[in-house]
């Protein structure tokens, strides 16, 4: 990882250049937190953070709800299974009882959007109260499934991003500006 500057970082034969400033996110996650205080000022939600992405986004997110609530994180990790053709996504981690629970899932990005409903279906026959998606950023244009997203930080286009929690091959997701792949 090498910052040759601080409008460029450069992965392997990538370049990354800035593309959401780290001001811009931060004013972005506080309408977003004011938003969900609002609509849970009666409720004590369970926060689902999908790991690893969405984890810094989660905890600015958090800091700034001042509701009860409480944290869990899952992981979602792809398979293919033995006989089956597709590849199948399973949540690993979860070990709360979420029946009757008010959730709010805390995704990094919706592109395709195939595996927030995965986990939205796997979770839904747990039979929680309720279900809300919490998206920094979404693909409008890639997406494959019609999906309910709650609250979205940014729609973005169909262009690889990194940065603030996000990574390329495991690297670059402690830059505070999200980074767009240069073209
Ligand atoms: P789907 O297509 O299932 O994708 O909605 C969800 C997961 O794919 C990863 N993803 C990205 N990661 N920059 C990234 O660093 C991107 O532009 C990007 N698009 C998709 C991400 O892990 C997300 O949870
Ligand atoms: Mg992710």
């Amino acid at each position: 990882m090498i910052f040759p500057d601080a409008n460029m970082l450069a992965i392997n034969d990538k370049r990354f250049v800035p593309f959401i400033a780290a001001e811009a996110i931060q004013t972005r996650i506080q309408e977003l937190a004011d938003q969900i205080n609002q609509e849970y000022a009666d409720r004590k939600p369970l926060i689902v953070v999908v790991l690893n992405g969405a984890f810094i986004f989660a905890a600015d997110l958090m800091k700034n709800l001042t509701i009860p609530c409480e944290v869990t994180f899952i992981r979602v990790a792809s398979y293919t299974a033995t006989e089956s053709t597709g590849q199948l996504r399973q949540i690993l981690g979860l070990s709360e009882t979420i029946t009757g629970r008010d959730l709010i899932v805390i995704e990094d990005i919706v592109d395709t959007g195939l595996t927030i409903c995965e986990v939205c279906d796997q979770l839904r026959s747990q039979q929680p109260a309720s279900i809300a998606i919490a998206t920094l950023l979404f693909k409008p244009t890639a997406l494959k499934k019609s999906i309910d997203l709650h609250y979205v930080g940014f729609e973005i286009e169909n262009r690889f991003v990194l940065g603030y929690g996000l990574d390329y091959d495991g690297i670059g997701r402690n830059t505070k500006d999200i980074m767009v792949l240069e073209e």
